[in-house]
């Protein structure tokens, strides 16, 4: 073990702030994987890692890099504990981890996806068939929110979860105010949102164990884990990260799609007379924007990535989108390109034991509404990047609305 290397590169002084509410994040990994790819964020000494592959080597190890780091988000210390959120194996280290995977892995495998395609693809025809030409809609609240909530709706069993406003509110908030204790005011609306996020989940269960359906929740429902039925609160747990984890994500990414397509006519043409591209465009938009930024971990030991120790029991940032940019694996990391050779080692839906359950399901969603959106129209435009109203940090790559003209 070498020593901690004392230097500026450890602590440079940059705040975590400076990722929030930015159009181009990427510039500033750019910066620190060149200066000093394992550093510690201020105000809370967090260590970002930025490189590719560290943040891969780093993803794989589990038993070093434990996923309990993720409840910082969840279950910050000036939160009472009964307000505190649980997401499931989201949190979980192996043994427990793949044992609560398990419950749902199948669901979410491809050729379980599949058999969602008529509803999708119904689902989306419907949504953009109601958009002439011309007309400006806010993409955002308008196509890709209710459309992502519709899927997740139809295949966990959740009921109206575009209205689900306090979800809604609760991450965003979380997103801006987690590190630092809040006011009063916020705090309550916080609780108050927690309290009818629970009651959503309450009756939901009730009404599905009175009336099963052919949903996920009254599979779970009836599912047992080692032997014992799973509780209540085990299935909301589940139910409420499939629910987050499914939609903001699906519906910020499209965002990004359409922001590209904007950006580059070219592409869309290209995309609108060979479909069989698209599969393509998708992966190098998952690379390129990155919607989730970071995985959370909290180090089990000490360890040294590129010749920094990172001592035991501290939170790491595992910065996936700036392993995404780095040019020792993608060339040009900033220009979009089609067809990179390696394109399928991006790091955007993780990497071992947690890599992204709804990648199949994401990539098939994403994939149905951008072909239907190519057909209906000859071509797009919405503002440039540094005009729009950019709602995005260290933990989700959002947008705040996306106003959106076809043509
Ligand atoms: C562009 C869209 C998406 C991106 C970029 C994304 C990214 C990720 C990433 C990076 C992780 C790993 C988290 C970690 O390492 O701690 C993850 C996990 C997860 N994702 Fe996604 N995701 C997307 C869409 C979805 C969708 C549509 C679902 C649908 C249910 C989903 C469900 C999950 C779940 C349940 C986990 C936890 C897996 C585990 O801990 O074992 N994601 N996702």
């Amino acid at each position: 073990m070498t020593e901690w290397r004392e230097t500026d590169s450890i602590r440079p002084g940059v705040h975590i702030d400076i990722l929030t509410n930015i159009p181009n994040p990427y510039r500033i990994y750019k910066s620190w994987r060149e200066e000093h790819p394992v550093f510690q964020l201020e105000p809370h000494g967090f260590w970002a890692v930025c490189g590719y592959a560290d943040v891969k080597f780093a993803s794989r190890r589990h038993d070093i890099f434990s996923s309990v780091g993720v409840k910082i988000v969840m279950q910050p210390e000036w939160l009472e504990e009964s307000y505190w959120r649980d997401f499931s194996f989201l949190v979980q280290d192996a043994p427990d981890h793949m044992k609560s995977r398990k419950l749902v892995n199948k669901e979410f495998g491809l050729k379980a996806v599949k058999l969602f395609i008529p509803f999708i693809e119904k689902a989306a025809h419907s949504l953009i068939s109601e958009i002439s030409p011309d007309q400006e809609i806010e993409f955002l609240e308008g196509v890709a929110a209710p459309f992502s909530s519709g899927l997740i709706d139809h295949i966990i069993g959740t009921e109206n979860s575009q209205k689900l406003s306090d979800i809604q509110e609760y991450s965003e908030r979380n997103k801006q105010n987690i590190l630092s204790k809040p006011d009063g005011e916020y705090i309550e609306n916080l609780q108050n949102s927690v309290l009818n996020i629970n009651q959503y989940f309450d009756n939901l269960i009730q009404k599905r164990r009175a009336n099963p359906k052919d949903d996920l929740i009254s599979k779970l429902l009836s599912t047992k884990l080692e032997g014992e039925k799973l509780t209540d609160d085990m299935v909301s747990n589940l139910v409420e990260l499939l629910l987050l984890a499914g939609t903001n994500t699906l519906s910020h990414f499209l965002c990004h799609g359409m922001i590209q397509l904007s950006r580059s006519p070219d592409l869309f043409y290209k995309l609108k007379k060979k479909p069989e591209l698209i599969p393509d465009f998708i992966e190098e938009l998952l690379r390129h924007s990155t919607i989730g930024p970071i995985s959370l971990r909290k180090t089990t030991e000490a360890v040294i990535l590129s010749g920094v120790t990172i001592p035991k029991g501290e939170i790491v940032l595992l910065f996936l989108a700036s392993a995404n940019r780095d040019a020792t694996i993608f060339p040009d990391p900033d220009d979009f390109i089609m067809k990179r050779a390696n394109i399928h080692e991006h790091l955007a839906f993780g990497i071992g034991a947690h890599q992204c359950l709804g990648r199949h399901l994401l990539r098939l969603e994403a994939k149905i509404i951008v072909e239907c959106i190519l057909k209906s129209f000859n071509g797009i435009s919405c503002p440039e990047e540094d005009q729009l109203e950019w709602n995005n940090s260290w933990i989700m790559n959002s947008i705040e609305k996306l106003p959106v003209r076809f043509r």
